[in-house]
């Protein structure tokens, strides 16, 4: 099939880009839910099918054939006919689709990445993949100009089950495929007579009906679908555990990568008296997560019991599947780089504000200044209230709930002691200040932000968003101060502490502000290079949420390790931060990391922001509010660490942060500060 991209040139599509997009489910971002090994006979069918239109290979019912081993230039194609053409014996369609399965993972991969690139599908954060409806497909049988490449092959292939005319060889292959996936009833409504035509169409052709026979064979003997020898699950010892030093200073996602390396990628932890901890961590598990994880793994469990804290019920985090895809791009404009850009000149306004305070003499404790300060911009930002005077109580409030329960620390009662009861009215307040003040007629002409973008979804879409749920979605917005000023302040340390790369820092600031307030585009990769990757380091170096925790919700083999429905599984993605093998030397601070040749970050072993379906949604306006400031501060102010020459400790309960000891005192001031 030919498609154009918008600079004219004709590319073609192989069986695999059709099938991919067959199988693609819009509601969701991914694919129609197809069994791993179904899917994977599939794809190779796609392939083999492909090799033989291309005359590489032939079928007959007792043999596959090849007949030109040439490569065809598809570096989906060329690994298998490569393997084809170096067997010596003669084998049947069927044995080369259970042989080839295990690479069909690097086929759809390599699919996914080519109709991106054709600007076919889009890729959204989180791996997702929508049909870009930018791109127009020319070249329709009906002439129809507006036709997305997706749908055309879902309007080719409804034409086949759906009329008498002989089906085209490319769409009973297709037909075949989908068909062994199981996925056709949720394409199309099927009566009786579509599905018998289904079945006459799959008897077409020979390389359907071998696969058909693969999947039907495997599905008698599941065996083939895992590996036959699953691993018991490591335990670390309780008195490693205790005298690692990474115990003691309180650097989890060390301590994380140091058990990854001796007890390997996946362990467990029995703390006495509770369930044993299951724990993932290092490069493969973490590539698991983020492409497998949305098969295996539900956020939903271990969530609910906290969104009730707050009364609510399936809030983005909690939600999984088209749910959360769903509310996930509906609030993606709320945190998008682009909001905070069209509002720069408030950041900066609250940003100066907040620093005009500052004494030279004087130390400030860094958590709570630099939670302080990037809570007096988002706040009024994100939901258009100043709440200095709340921020206090709802971060208390959401720590010790998180304690109590999500990370179990402490016990559930401890959430209700008279101090907590007396701080969790401040959530009420705060919904009270946002609703007073986004009435239509205040808002009108008001920059959108993300209080308009939730309460709008409540009108319109009450049970996605209902009002039960904005209490918790208001304050989690405020939240955001938490980990976004933890971040600050271990890059405020990092800089402290580094004089020299503190230099080429302020060289940056100094030039993008010295003639006035920069705009969004300045801040690009060039003008800001020693910045952005001094950031990536401290990101790197001080991740700030270790761990992210899941349910099994489907049996899973991970690294060889047999994972069974309804384990809590505790996915320590940063762990890989500290392991030699993904990040040499970990422990020396290094922005070179991330410059070519090295491009050390390249990898889902760089993992600050998560993995997979749930991946941090404001990373990109994160990036811009975090460089601002630290360029902000380093072109007015020189900070140095007020605790003398002690290393740096952790705090890493709820999560990690600068220990209350880290101070930093105001050393010089360079330039006045005009509110
Ligand atoms: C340096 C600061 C931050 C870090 C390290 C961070 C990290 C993360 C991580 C690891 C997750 C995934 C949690 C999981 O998988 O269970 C997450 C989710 C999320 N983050 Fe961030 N975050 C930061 C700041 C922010 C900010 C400032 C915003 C808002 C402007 C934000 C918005 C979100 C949202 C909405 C989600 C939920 C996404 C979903 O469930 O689909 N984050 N963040």
């Amino acid at each position: 099939m030919a498609v154009q991209k918008e600079d004219q040139s004709t590319q073609t599509l192989g069986l695999h880009d059709e099938l991919i997009l067959m199988l693609l489910n819009e509601e969701n971002g991914y694919f129609h839910q197809v069994p791993g090994w179904d899917l994977n006979c599939a794809v190779v069918g796609a392939v083999l099918a492909d090799l033989s239109l291309r005359s590489r290979i032939d079928t007959d019912m007792a043999s596959l054939f090849l007949l030109d081993a040439t490569e065809t230039g598809d570096p989906a194609l060329d690994p298998m006919l490569k393997e084809i053409a170096s067997e010596p014996v003669q084998r049947n369609a069927q044995y080369w689709i259970e042989r080839l399965a295990p690479l069909a993972e690097s086929v759809i991969d390599l699919t996914l990445d080519h109709l991106v690139g054709l600007g076919i599908l889009e890729h959204h954060d989180g791996d997702y993949w929508t049909v870009a409806h930018t791109h127009r497909h020319a070249g329709l049988s009906d002439g129809s100009e507006d036709d997305t490449a997706g749908q055309f092959i879902k309007a080719r292939i409804s034409r086949a089950i759906f009329t008498n005319e002989i089906p085209d060889p490319r769409d009973v292959i297709i037909v075949c495929l989908v068909n062994t996936c199981d996925v056709f009833r949720f394409i199309f409504h099927l009566d009786d007579e579509a599905e018998e035509r289904i079945e006459f169409i799959c008897k077409m052709d020979l390389i359907g009906r071998s696969l058909a026979a693969a999947v039907s064979q495997n599905l008698a003997s599941p065996a083939l679908q895992r590996p036959p020898l699953t691993r018991k699950i490591p335990t670390v010892s309780l008195s490693k555990l205790l005298l690692n030093p990474h115990t003691r200073d309180g650097n989890l996602n060390a301590l994380f990568g140091n058990l990854a390396e001796e007890y390997g990628p996946v362990f467990q932890v029995r703390p006495p008296f509770s369930k044993p901890m299951i724990f993932l961590a290092g490069l493969d598990t973490n590539r698991w997560v983020h492409k497998r994880g949305r098969m295996y793994l539900r956020a939903r469990d271990y969530f609910s019991d906290f969104e009730k804290v707050y009364g609510a019920s399936g809030v983005l985090p909690a939600l999984d599947g088209a749910d959360h895809f769903r509310l996930r791009k509906s609030l993606s404009p709320a945190y998008s780089r682009a909001r905070l850009v069209a509002q720069l000149d408030q950041l900066y306004h609250h940003a100066r504000k907040f620093m005009a305070d500052w004494t030279v003499g004087d130390a400030y404790p860094a958590t709570h200044m630099c939670r302080r300060m990037i809570n007096a911009q988002i706040s009024p930002l994100s939901v258009t209230v100043d709440t200095q005077d709340i921020i206090d109580d709802l971060i208390k409030y959401k720590e010790r709930a998180l304690s109590t329960h999500i990370v179990r620390v402490l016990p559930k009662f401890l959430l209700n002691t008279p101090a907590m009861k007396r701080r969790a009215k401040g959530v009420d307040v705060l919904l009270k200040r946002v609703q007073g003040v986004h009435t239509p007629a205040q808002r009108a002409g008001c920059p959108r932000n993300l209080a308009d973008d939730l309460l709008s979804l409540n009108a319109s879409d009450p049970q996605v968003v209902p009002e039960s749920n904005l209490r918790f979605a208001l304050s989690a917005a405020l939240i955001a101060s938490v980990y976004l000023g933890d971040a600050f302040s271990f890059a405020l340390y990092a800089m402290a502490s580094q004089p020299a790369l503190s230099e080429r820092i302020r060289s940056e600031a100094d030039a993008l502000f010295e003639n006035g307030d920069p705009d969004g585009e300045d801040f690009s990769l060039s003008a800001i290079d020693v910045t952005h990757r001094f950031l990536m380091e401290c990101l790197r170096m001080y991740p700030i949420v270790p761990m992210s925790m899941r349910n099994v919700m489907n049996s899973c083999v991970v690294e060889g390790y047999e994972i069974s429905v309804g384990t809590r599984v505790y996915i320590a993605q940063a762990a890989s931060h500290y392991m030699e093998d993904v990040f040499p030397d970990p422990f020396t601070f290094d922005i070179d990391r991330y410059q070519s040749p090295r491009n050390e970050h390249r990898s889902p072993g760089y993992a600050p922001f998560g993995l997979g379906t749930h991946t941090c949604l404001g990373s990109r306006w994160l990036e811009l509010q975090l460089a601002v400031n630290v360029l902000m501060v380093s072109h007015y102010f020189t900070l140095e660490v007020s605790t003398g020459n002690d290393s740096l400790k952790f705090s890493p309960i709820p999560s990690m942060k600068p220990s209350k000891k880290l101070k930093f005192l105001v050393a010089e001031k360079r330039r006045e500060l005009v509110v």
